[in-house]
């Protein structure tokens, strides 16, 4: 059934993701992904290839800016259950830099993190960029017990993924922190699901996906 918005459950849904996030009541979310597009290496490291050949279908994606992000995870913090969690997905840059004033006027905690060994080398100036980050943040209260089940997620994760999106996930690493954080059944949200790598990721574990990007999807 589709709500005020025309969000289904389990579908791929192309909607501003601010407005679902609005729009995602009486739902119970343990666990979120966010994926911002980011423009911070485009921007301070200035890599060059922008708006041509590979870097093309990154610079054709609705970009976001550093004030659209903090409003995502306010609003995150609204519909995420107390003890439940964000995976919230870095640049190197931003990794670097530090996001703690992201999370001001919310009850998230940065709890753990996970690199994401791509398995394949990127662009770089100096080193070539081969990994990303996984920031793990916990609404309050903070605890594992609980709240976090599996206890063989080692914090560096090696998966190759297929392009279905300039910025495809691993699938295999989001299920493995469904399953440690969720129940069969339960809703896992996604604001900014580009190729829908969560979607597969329920698929494969029976949870119930709630999610949609600007760009992709159905209408
Ligand atoms: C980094 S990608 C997400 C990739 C995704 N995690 C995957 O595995 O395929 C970020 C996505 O955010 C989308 N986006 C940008 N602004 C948005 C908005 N206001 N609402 C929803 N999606 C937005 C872009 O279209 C882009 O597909």
């Amino acid at each position: 059934m589709k709500n005020d918005i025309g969000v289904m459950i389990n579908r791929a849904n192309k909607v501003d993701g601010l407005c679902l996030l609005d729009n995602v009541n009486n739902i119970a979310i343990k666990t979120a992904f966010f994926d911002p597009q980011y423009r911070g290496v485009l921007d301070k490291l200035r890599y060059g290839n922008e708006g041509e050949g590979r870097g093309k279908a990154r610079h054709d994606l609705p970009q976001m800016s550093e004030e659209l992000i903090i409003e995502f995870i306010r609003k995150l913090n609204n519909v995420i259950t107390p003890g439940g969690h964000l995976f919230l997905w870095l640049d190197k840059f931003h990794f670097c830099q530090g996001i703690l004033d992201w999370l001001i006027d919310t009850a998230f905690c940065i709890v753990d993190m996970i690199v994401w060994d791509k398995q394949k080398m990127g662009m770089g100036y100096r080193s070539r960029r081969q990994c990303e980050y996984l920031v793990i943040l916990q609404k309050k209260p903070i605890r594992a017990k609980g709240c976090w089940k599996s206890h063989n997620i080692p914090d560096i994760w090696a998966e190759k993924v297929a392009k279905i999106h300039p910025h495809s996930k691993p699938v295999l690493l989001q299920k493995a922190l469904i399953e440690a954080t969720t129940d069969i059944g339960d809703y896992v949200l996604d604001p900014a699901a580009g190729g829908y790598s969560v979607f597969e990721a329920c698929k494969l574990c029976g949870r119930n996906f709630i999610g949609g990007d600007i760009q992709y999807g159905e209408d």
